[in-house]
């Protein structure tokens, strides 16, 4: 009876075992190529689906995690019977037909905004059994950008797409006519943020122009060297530090073969932001106040010059609507070592104490880049009885001043 126990539990134990390893199985192929390693626990498995993950392999940078597609990828059809994987860039002739295939039932496709709104039907997306596919029929320069595949995860009716199998191409529509990809506005405002960088598209239509960046007024050509300001033939340039000097209306000019062309206008905007959010010191002119007697609690700020200060307060009478008020200035200092500074500076008046004035004073100081709060807390001793005695008294005459 026992021994037919004890073997009874061991067939369980080596059922729910199987079990449990075949559905590890069926989940692993997935991440089986992501996590190289433990592919060799499960030589079966792994070795059927190499040549998928060979095939990822073979358009490194397509996707950030390309372990994670390993069964999507685009294919262009070229002419009949002819396919041709695609990379991270692809170039079509402006007026050419652009035929996309993506493995996958159902698939979705994400096209540049502008084919979106306006392609006067000359985009079409049919889906097969096997793949979708993306036809773009007469196209332009204007047809320049990213195209994505996204397969969708059909649960019945209910469809969502796979961001994270989504495979991108950059297609660039090479026109003789237009170097640049035609904008919509004359000009675009583009902010230039301390400690942020800033980006001008002026998007090529044709990967092999040459791309130059120039100010307007005074007319000079900005010195691009990869660090300060790069180039990107999909990106356009990017400011990495913006810097006061550079604002102003700026275009991009490419060149390729005999033509050459401007960009539209972009009005670089500067803004100056703080390096640092604000760093508060708090002090009440005493720890300790007596019933009556005045109290003011400064907040103050040293830094950057040119950066706006906001101060607000949280005080013990808040509670009971007590009407304070507040001083705010703002100076500019010398400060050893640092040069000039600014102190911006708040003071909070709190006028013949009340015992509901005891305890916590916080003042919260803002800027562009964030803000800090700093604390302090008052006592008033004594009186705790006759204050509440007196507040009737009190409020009339807090009233009577205020008007
Ligand atoms: C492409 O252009 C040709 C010639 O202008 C025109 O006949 C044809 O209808 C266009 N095709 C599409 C799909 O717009």
């Amino acid at each position: 009876m026992k021994l037919a126990v004890v073997a009874l539990t061991a067939l369980l134990c080596v059922l729910l075992f199987r079990l449990v390893m075949s559905q590890k199985a069926s989940q692993e192929p997935r991440t089986a190529v992501e996590q190289e390693p433990r592919g060799k626990a499960k030589v079966g498995e792994g070795a059927k689906k190499k040549p998928k993950s060979a095939a990822v392999k073979a358009k490194p940078g397509v996707t950030p995690r390309p372990s994670t597609v390993a069964t999507t990828y685009l294919t262009q059809v070229l002419e009949k019977g002819k396919f041709q994987k695609v990379g991270n860039t692809l170039s079509v002739s402006a007026g050419d037909t652009l035929q996309l295939r993506c493995k996958g039932n159902p698939v979705e496709w994400g096209v540049p905004t502008y084919l979106q709104e306006d392609n006067e039907g000359r985009l079409r997306m049919v889906q097969h059994k096997q793949y979708g596919m993306l036809i773009l029929a007469n196209s332009t320069g204007a047809d320049t950008g990213e195209y994505t595949c996204y397969p969708m995860h059909c649960e019945d009716t209910d469809c969502r797409k796979e961001y994270e199998k989504a495979v991108k191409v950059f297609i660039f529509f090479p026109d003789p006519q237009e170097l640049f990809v035609p904008s919509s506005n004359y000009y675009e405002v583009i902010q230039l943020r301390t400690n942020h960088p800033a980006v001008l598209p002026c998007q090529v239509t044709s990967p092999s122009a040459k791309v130059t960046l120039h100010h307007e007024y005074p007319p000079a050509e900005v010195k691009v060297d990869g660090s300060e300001i790069s180039f990107s033939v999909t990106r356009g340039f990017t400011i990495h530090r913006p810097r006061p000097h550079l604002a102003g209306s700026l275009y991009c000019v490419a060149s390729l073969g005999g033509l050459r062309q401007s960009s539209t206008k972009y009005m670089l905007v500067y803004v100056h932001y703080p390096a640092a959010p604000p760093s508060p010191v708090i002090q009440a002119s005493s720890d300790t106040v007596a019933l009556g007697q005045n109290l003011q609690i400064t907040c103050m700020v040293v830094g950057e010059e040119n950066v706006l200060v906001d101060f607000t307060w949280d005080y013990p009478g808040q509670k009971i609507g007590r009407p304070l008020y507040t001083q705010d200035s703002v100076e500019t200092v010398q400060v050893d070592g640092q040069g000039r500074q600014q102190r911006s500076e708040s003071v909070l008046m709190v006028e013949e104490v009340r015992e509901v004035d005891q305890g916590t004073y916080t003042c919260t100081a803002q800027n562009l880049e964030g803000s800090r709060s700093a604390s302090t807390t008052v006592s008033i001793p004594g009186g705790s009885s006759t204050a509440k005695l007196k507040q009737p008294r009190e409020r009339g005459r807090l009233r009577g001043r205020l008007v």
